[in-house]
């Protein structure tokens, strides 16, 4: 019904903040890895906005950057003075002006807002409704304006500050979200006034107006969860948890087998397949699709990451962004892979650190193996092919090629032949000239790597020298 109608959805975002002690904008404060401001902008893209305005104080370019970032066409309006929020909603009358059939305004700081709420109030303007406010049943209404009824139609809104006993005693409120049919938007939003104790431009003012415009208001309720405003630090918290509720609840009702719900903490973007089992006390930053039948085992920590079909991750592994673990591939305990495709079946079982690499299907990493990618300057790739073998304790120092099928010894240092390099190598594994001696003379093993294909044998060494 609402998919004809032009939409637009003015973010009022110029709250400080000051609550919260952080020299961050309040609205860039993350609940389950994504801005508060994020939020809110997700649920009207995914309610069918059309037009976005987001209205920022002075001097606030991450805000803006983060709306643009969020939604690209979105315009930015800068209210110039705190002056109330019919004030902060005209600050965006160019906006309003382009004529849009729906004009919702919403605060940026009530970030459980959800598209369905926002489908609804369209839906009044549809119907008719030349105002729709958005009412809640409050556990305790201190603080929050509050819905005049009369015969079931309502008539106004008073603020906390304003309300005769009799209102204050009303227990439905305004959950602070406001919707306008586009044609009488800026008539109803242009006359309202600072006639009141803080001396500020209520946008809760233009319920009465509407009505004295014989324009007809309508009351949407929703549940408190819904309109959430946080100004705290605990607050934030709070909504966090319920918000981490509402995911759990989807992840569970999705088919994921989550072992211990409230120990798993996810993101607004985590996608899984079927038959996913995550195990107690994993944590799901952004940006993570795990594949079916996978599994994430306790204390393991992913960003950035897919997990591929029937994929063991963990306990304690560390997905970091850009790792793309292909089916079947294992990453165990203490092992952390950044920016590294590693290749289907592959295995890292126990404390390695994989970054910039990528990792060939079958092979099997060994314990403690570390790709140096860093010299210092800049990052380096390792390239590992199929089916090779990492001795336990490498060093593979990029940027390096290890081919299909190599065998690398227990120890190694790959390295780049570069004489400083080389003498770097030497200096640091003395204790690897040690052991390597002791393990050499006691099981007479000899360590062959290859590189560019070509097969090559240390048998003295304690380290190896690769060509670059
Ligand atoms: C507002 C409502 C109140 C409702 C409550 C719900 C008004 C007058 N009151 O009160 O009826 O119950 O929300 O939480 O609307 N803002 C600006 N510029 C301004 C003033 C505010 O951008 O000049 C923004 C704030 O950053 C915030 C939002 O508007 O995101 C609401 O402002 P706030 O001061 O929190 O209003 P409340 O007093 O909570
Ligand atoms: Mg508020």
């Amino acid at each position: 019904m609402t998919g004809q109608r032009t939409c637009l959805a003015i973010v009022l975002a110029a709250g400080e903040g000051t609550r919260m002690r952080s020299a961050r904008p309040k609205v860039l404060h993350a609940i389950a890895g994504r801005s508060l401001l994020g939020h809110v902008l997700d649920a009207v893209r995914e309610a069918g906005g059309t037009m976005t305005a987001v209205v920022v104080r002075p001097g606030a370019e991450a805000v803006a950057a983060e709306a643009k970032r969020i939604l690209p066409d979105a315009d930015i309006f800068v209210q110039a003075e705190r002056r109330g929020t019919a004030h902060a909603v005209l600050a965006a009358k160019a906006a309003i002006a382009r004529a849009p059939d729906d004009v919702l305004v919403i605060f940026g700081d009530t970030p459980l807002i959800r598209p369905q709420t926002l489908t609804r109030i369209r839906e009044a303007l549809a119907d008719g409704a030349a105002l729709v406010v958005l009412g809640f049943r409050a556990k305790d209404p201190t603080g929050y304006g509050r819905l005049v009824l009369e015969g079931g139609e309502l008539v106004a809104i008073r603020e906390e500050a304003d309300a005769s006993p009799a209102e204050r005693a009303i227990g439905l409120c305004n959950g602070g979200l406001m919707a306008f049919a586009g044609p009488t938007a800026l008539p109803i939003l242009e006359r309202i006034g600072n006639d009141n104790r803080k001396g500020e431009y209520y946008l809760t003012d233009a319920v009465a107006i509407a009505r004295a415009m014989g324009c007809k208001a309508a009351v949407i309720e929703t549940e408190e969860d819904d309109v959430r405003g946080i100004n705290t630090n605990a607050q934030l918290a709070e909504t966090g948890a319920v918000l981490q509720q509402r995911l759990r609840q989807a992840a569970l009702d999705g088919g994921v087998t989550l072992v211990a719900p409230e120990t798993v903490f996810l993101s607004s973007d985590t996608k899984f397949g079927r038959d996913v089992v995550v195990e107690p006390f994993v944590v799901f930053g952004p940006g993570v699709m795990v594949e079916d039948n996978a599994v994430i085992r306790s204390f393991s920590h992913l960003e950035g990451a897919h997990v591929g079909k029937a994929a063991m991750v963990g306990p304690y592994a560390r997905l970091r962004p850009g790792a793309r673990l292909q089916e079947q591939v294992h990453i165990g305990n203490f092992v952390e892979v950044k920016e590294a495709v590693i290749e289907a079946g592959a295995k890292a079982n126990h404390l390695s650190y994989i970054g910039d690499a990528t990792v060939g299907a079958g092979t099997n990493v060994g314990a403690g193996t570390i790709t140096c990618n860093y010299d210092g300057v800049a990052k380096h790739r390792t390239e590992i092919g199929k089916n090779a073998f990492i001795g336990s304790n490498s060093a593979l120092v990029a940027p390096v090629k290890i081919g299909d099928g190599a065998y690398v010894g227990s120890g190694s240092v790959i390295a780049r032949q570069k004489r400083h390099a080389c003498k770097m190598t030497r200096t640091t594994s003395m204790l690897g000239l040690i052991l390597r001696s002791y393990v050499m003379a006691h099981f007479a093993l000899v360590p062959r790597y290859t590189r560019h294909g070509r097969s090559c044998a240390s048998r003295w060494w304690p380290f190896t020298c690769a060509e670059s």
